[in-house]
Formats: structure tokens, C-alpha cells, sequence
């Protein structure tokens, strides 16, 4: 038996249309037809085909719907937190300075190797919930908190586990996320054991579970080249590129992103002009994460206005991981879009919908057109600028899942 339902008494109804890079359609007094949890339809309701004409209603209240938000980089899963170097950032050290004592990531990688899978699992849920609950219907999960082989694959089997308990996400492996404590001072080795060993290992014992790579690409971490190695033995694998790039300053990520064919090239603070450049001519989506660049106390916020005009598809995403940016709001995202990188309403919606659906390949999110999943959010404003407008709102969507 299908499931057919029709949205009705929206005050509106927007959504990116994926067949334009930055058209956005707004759809007044709307309605929107789903069967077997996709669109099926949607227009103005009375435009309503008769053939929907029976079906069951739902009641939007009044509100605006929009499509469900999907975040393209976040660091779910890791053990504790690193409340206390925030507090001694506050007391004025730098995040390079403690990272350099053997704090920062490594904290972190200490706590991870220490956590077993269920309670990875537990808090990786509890996470996904906070996210959902702020409208989140889909984001892209990196492994990294481990840097050695069965760390890794307890943060892997972790994902199985909530793929398996229905959640909706992509996981990248990142054990190429710092040096790890065993590997100081020799990058090269530790890039050969990722390429030749761990990766290989990874996709081995968990098949089907990672779709995408990622490397952090950094002064004092890995350089372009050694980045590029583990990119083609990923490739190798079948895992998709994504590359963490000149987010602490400047090392070639985006033009190593556009070489190597990653899907996204994220951070991107310190991006120059030929990285933007060929990031649009290779369709890499920049996935630009200003909420670090907020919680880090930089003032180089990413040049998102230039990469536009450069021709790219700029995405939006939240960072979430407990040391550069804790935060599972993409509202927060959404208003430091607009208000920080200059973005107008429509511009960074966008980012926060269709082209973090596009970097991850799903045609079917980040937008309420016939096809797409019909993950649809419902909004109790009058119009939908008020969620940027009224800043430390903290407006939750009510979610109408598909
Ligand atoms: O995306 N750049 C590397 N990774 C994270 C930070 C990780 C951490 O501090 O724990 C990032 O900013
Ligand atoms: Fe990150």
C-alpha cells in the first residue's frame, strides 16, 4: 500500500532548486504531496492536482516548511571533552600552543582510544539527537580521534552501529587527522602506514561503511604531497576525497583538492585566488565552517564572497568536534553565513541544504522538489528571515519526517 499525504496550510514553502547553483524557489499559500516518503508534488495549494484531492492532509499550522538542514563535515564521535583548554585559551594561550604541548587533538585521541564502541555509540547518539532536534537531517561523519588501526576501526564499527539503528549519515575515515603520538616527527611514515595499511585495513573489516577520505592538510601536519599519497590509495579503495585545507594557513588544500577530484575542500580560511579558481573548474564544494573561526577567536573569516563570484557552490557545515567548534546548531552556522561571511538569507539556506547534499553526492536532500526525500521542517515564524533576524533566538523547526 502507498503512503500519500499532502502537506497543507503553509504560510510557505522554500526550497534551493538543483538545477541552479543559487535559485531558490518561494512558494506562497504552498502545498506539497508526498508518496512513499518523497515529493511527489508541490506547488501552490490551489494548484493542488485533483488527484490529491483525497488524500489524507496534514496540518502545516501556518508555518513555513523548508527542507530538512544536512551539515557536510562534522567529527561526531570522539571521548571527553576539552572544556579545560578552553578555559586556558580564555587565560590567553593560542590552540597551536597547546597542541604543541601535547593537548588539543591528542587530548582527544587519548580519551578515544580509551572508549569502547557502545559507549561511542551512546554518546554519538545522544549527539545525532541534539542535532536532529535543531533540524539536522543528514550530515557527513569523519572517523580521526583514534590515529592507529583498532582505534579507527572501534570509531568505524561505532558508525555501523548507528547506520544500523536508522540514523542518516556518511562517514569519512580521517586516522589522517594529526600525527599520531606514536609518528611524531616522522609525517612520512605515518602517511605511508594511513595509505598502505590503516585505510586498506578499514575498508576491509567494514565494507559499505565509509563512502569518503579526508586528510588534514596543515603546516607541522601533513604536507600536499603526502596528502595527495593517501588520497590516491583511498581512490584505490573506492573512498571519495575530502580534504581539511588552509584552514590554519596557507598549503595548497584547495588546489590538491581539485587535483586529486575530492568532493569538498573544507576550512579554507587562508584559500588563495587559484585555489578558489580551481576549485570551481574541478566542481569541489568549499564547505566553509565559520563557527570555528568564531570559537578560535580568528579574524580570517573564509572568503566565501569571492569564492561565489569565482564560480563555486559554497556549502555551509558546523565542525561540530569538541575542540574547534562544539556546536550542533545550524542556526548559529546560518547566522555567522549572513552576518560574518556576507552571505544573503537565500545564499547561505543553500549552503545549508542543497550543496552539502551535492558534496556527499545525495541528489535526493537539500531540497523539497519532486524526488527529493521528503524530510520536510516546519517553521512557526512569519517569514524566515526572523531566524537570522532575531539572533539568539534559539528557534527549533518541527520535523515532519519522510
Ligand atoms: O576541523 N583541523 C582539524 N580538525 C578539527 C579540530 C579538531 C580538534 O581540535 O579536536 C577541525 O577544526
Ligand atoms: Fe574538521
Amino acid at each position: 500500500m502507498s503512503d500519500r499525504r499532502v502537506l497543507v496550510n503553509l504560510r510557505g514553502l522554500l526550497t534551493p532548486d538543483p538545477a541552479h547553483a543559487w535559485a531558490v524557489d518561494r512558494i506562497p499559500d504552498a502545498a506539497l504531496a508526498m508518496e512513499n516518503g518523497r515529493v511527489a508534488w508541490v506547488g501552490q495549494a490551489t494548484d493542488l492536482p485533483a488527484q490529491w484531492a483525497d488524500a489524507p492532509k496534514v496540518d502545516g499550522g501556518g508555518t513555513w516548511a523548508t527542507p530538512g538542514f544536512v551539515d557536510p563535515h562534522t567529527h561526531l564521535l570522539f571521548g571527553g571533552d576539552r572544556s579545560g583548554e578552553f578555559n586556558r585559551r580564555l587565560h590567553g594561550a593560542s590552540y597551536q600552543q597547546i597542541a604543541a604541548e601535547g593537548g588539543g587533538i591528542r587530548e582527544t585521541v587519548r580519551a578515544t582510544r580509551g572508549a569502547t564502541v557502545a559507549e561511542l555509540v551512546a554518546a554519538g547518539e545522544e549527539r545525532l539527537k541534539a542535532f536532529r532536534k535543531r533540524g539536522v537531517v543528514h550530515l557527513e561523519c569523519k572517523t580521526g580521534y583514534g590515529l592507529e588501526l583498532e582505534a579507527e576501526s572501534r570509531l568505524t564499527a561505532a558508525y555501523a552501529e548507528l547506520k544500523k539503528r536508522g540514523w542518516s549519515f556518511d562517514v569519512t575515515l580521517l586516522p589522517a587527522h594529526d600525527l599520531a603520538p606514536e609518528f611524531v616527527g616522522d609525517a612520512e611514515a605515518n602517511a605511508r602506514a594511513v595509505a598502505e595499511e590503516w585505510l586498506p585495513e578499514l575498508v576491509r573489516r567494514h565494507p559499505g561503511i565509509a563512502r569518503f577520505c579526508d586528510v588534514f592538510v596543515e603546516t607541522g601536519v601533513y604536507t600536499a604531497d603526502q596528502g595527495r599519497r593517501i588520497f590516491e590509495a583511498g581512490k584505490r579503495l573506492g573512498l571519495i576525497p575530502r580534504v581539511h585545507a588552509d584552514e590554519l594557513s596557507w598549503t595548497g588544500g584547495a588546489e590538491l583538492a581539485a587535483e586529486v577530484g575530492a568532493a569538498s575542500a573544507d576550512h579554507l580560511m587562508f584559500c588563495s585566488e587559484a585555489g578558489m579558481k580551481a576549485m570551481a573548474a574541478a566542481d569541489v564544494t568549499p564547505v566553509l565552517l565559520p563557527g570555528t573561526t568564531l570559537f578560535l577567536g580568528m579574524r580570517d573569516w573564509a572568503p566565501a564572497r569571492k569564492m561565489i563570484e569565482a564560480g563555486c557552490r559554497v556549502a555551509l557545515a558546523t565542525d561540530f568536534n569538541p575542540g574547534s567548534c562544539p556546536c550542533v546548531d545550524p542556526l548559529t552556522i546560518l547566522r555567522l553565513g549572513c552576518l560574518q561571511l556576507r552571505m544573503t538569507f537565500e545564499e547561505a539556506f543553500t549552503a545549508l541544504t542543497l550543496h552539502p547534499a551535492r558534496s556527499l553526492r545525495r541528489g535526493d536532500l537539500g531540497h523539497l522538489l519532486p524526488g527529493a526525500k521528503a524530510d520536510v521542517l516546519l517553521w512557526d515564524v512569519n517569514e524566515l528571515l526572523e531566524l537570522v533576524y532575531w539572533v539568539g533566538e534559539p528557534y527549533r523547526p518541527r520535523l515532519l519526517p519522510a
